[in-house]
């Protein structure tokens, strides 16, 4: 890591909100990578709790389903010490026609410091901000982002690798509809890793291969076994099924045929390559359960850094004082 021992964390950090890891800096997510240890190392006690949002309130609110994303931020919430309530839409007045923003305006009333969302619209978050004072944290938002997934991801590489510079990370499977796959562009091409999409041609979308200007350079191809060639890193991502409008692929079965990561395909990548996938997991679909579960698989570690990632972030946007 390149943060300076003598530097301070409220000198490096800028972010009042946590929308998407574009307008994060290197040293910024450094920071989260070095607090997030921290986090772990606190997650390793007995106890696993310090008081560093007592007396601050955290509202969780979810348009759409979820279960790692909802949990962790959760937990964090709760080891450190925050007053947490979680709403899903179905449970609470949005069920009854309340519009976005009333629904913030609301848990705002209510004492909300931090509101976590995620919404089935991208640019939820974005439209939302100018009506809250509370820090906002995107917790998913439509195909657009999923910054603390990608935070996440980057965390459970880092517990193998120490550098990203020079890794070939290769993202595989539903890039069109993926929020995971925009945020980790954003985030290993920060970092220094050299980044592949890989996809049937109909969920790549239009416009990566350094096209636009805005977006980081990232190489893109449809031939699944030059993307796993040599990768230090497969990302999977899941069908997204419910995104999809119908047409998009010829049929389930010419998917799992041509982009399916079984053990067969996963030999053309490094020896040691790390497996990940952000889940949920449609086995057999995108790849094998062997796969999923096997000796490179870190799925789970993704599961578990969300915690730590999570609670990091919790604490830098809470002004990150008394651990
Ligand atoms: N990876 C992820 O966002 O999972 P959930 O939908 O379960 O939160």
């Amino acid at each position: 890591m390149d943060i300076e021992a003598s530097a301070k964390p409220q000198d490096i950090w800028q972010h009042r909100h946590v929308l998407d890891i574009d307008d994060f800096s290197r040293g910024e997510i450094e920071l989260v990578m070095q607090t997030a240890n921290a986090m772990s190392e606190v997650l390793s006690r007995p106890i696993k709790k310090v008081p560093a949002l007592r007396g601050k309130c955290v509202f969780t609110i979810f348009w759409e389903v979820s279960t790692r994303t909802r949990g962790s931020f959760e937990l964090a919430a709760k080891n450190l010490s925050a007053d947490v309530v979680n709403f899903t839409a179905q449970a609470s007045s949005v069920s009854k026609g309340e519009s976005l923003i009333d629904t913030l305006n609301t848990v705002e009333a209510l004492g909300a410091d931090i509101i976590v969302m995620r919404h089935p619209i991208s640019g939820a978050p974005y439209h939302a901000l100018p009506y809250v004072k509370a820090n906002l944290v995107n917790a998913g938002d439509g195909w657009h982002a999923h910054p603390t997934q990608a935070l996440l991801d980057l965390h459970t590489i880092h517990r193998h690798r120490a550098s990203l510079e020079g890794l070939k990370v290769s993202i595989i499977g539903d890039i069109k509809h993926s929020r995971v796959a925009r945020s980790n562009v954003w985030c290993l091409t920060k970092m220094g890793a050299h980044v592949v999409l890989c996809a049937p041609a109909t969920l790549l979308p239009s416009g990566l291969e350094g096209s636009c200007d805005h977006f980081p350079r990232v190489e893109v191809t449809t031939d699944i076994t030059e993307a796993l060639k040599d990768a230090d890193v497969v990302m999977v991502l899941r069908l997204q099924k419910e995104r999809m409008a119908s047409g998009i692929l010829p049929s389930l079965r010419e998917f799992i045929g041509g982009y399916q990561l079984n053990a067969a395909r996963l030999a053309f990548a490094a020896k040691d390559a790390l497996v990940m996938h952000p889940g949920p997991v449609n086995e057999e679909i995108e790849i094998t359960r062997a796969v999923a579960h096997g000796p490179q698989s870190v799925i789970r570690e993704q599961v578990a850094s969300g915690v730590a990632v999570r609670m990091a972030l919790l604490y830098l946007l809470a002004g990150g004082k008394e651990l």
